[in-house]
């Protein structure tokens, strides 16, 4: 399966927005109180911490994938190794691809790419412990399970880990 990923540019806007609206990316991502889609701008304008990517499986667009550097604000919830951690989040906005083991491949090849530069040992992802499909899928792309917490809107959150000396494995 050839999936890949390419940088998010605002030719992409309509499709984002389009994603952003259907309840089973709603629902985990955009929910009253948390970063809304509208956030997308000032991550094409590199005004945040996060650098957004659209995934591709065979040329068709299929979701959206972005991942982060922590801050020392993260440090209470993530753990103390900040500098050495990115933090991914990713959604299938085409229904027609979610529950076939494309999230799975997907996961495993962004968390590869992300842990292969030098100076990055960790990636670390945060579902709502209710998202069993995603919990499974993180399970599946080599993620394991660290802690419960809270998150800032009080929901709690599954916090799972992938570390560099297990691709080695
Ligand atoms: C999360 C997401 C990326 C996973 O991608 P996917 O392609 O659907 O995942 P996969 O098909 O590779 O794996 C899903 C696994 O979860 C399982 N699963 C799905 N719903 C489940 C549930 N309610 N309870 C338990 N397991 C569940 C599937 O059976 C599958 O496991 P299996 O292969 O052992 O049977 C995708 O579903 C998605 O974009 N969801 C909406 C947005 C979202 O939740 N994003 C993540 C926010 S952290």
């Amino acid at each position: 399966m050839g999936i890949n990923f390419i940088e998010f540019t605002n030719g992409h806007l309509p499709l984002y927005f389009t994603w952003a609206s259907k309840p089973h990316v709603k629902n985990q991502w955009f929910r009253e109180g948390y970063t809304p889609p509208e956030a997308i701008l000032d991550k094409l304008k590199g005004d945040s911490s996060a650098f957004p990517f659209i995934i591709m499986l065979d040329g068709k667009e299929i979701g959206f994938i972005q991942y982060y550097h922590l801050t020392e604000n993260d440090k209470e919830i993530f753990g103390e190794e900040v500098e050495s951690t990115v933090g991914f989040d990713i959604f299938i906005g085409a229904e027609d691809y979610i529950g076939k083991g494309y999230g799975t491949e997907v996961v495993r090849k962004f968390a590869e790419k992300l842990l292969a530069p030098a100076g990055v040992g960790r990636v670390i992802t945060d579902p709502f412990t209710d998202n069993k499909g995603a919990i499974r899928c993180y399970e599946k792309a080599g993620f394991s399970f660290v802690k419960t917490a809270k998150d800032n809107c009080g929901t709690e959150i599954y916090i799972m880990e992938k570390v560099k000396g297990e691709l080695l494995i």
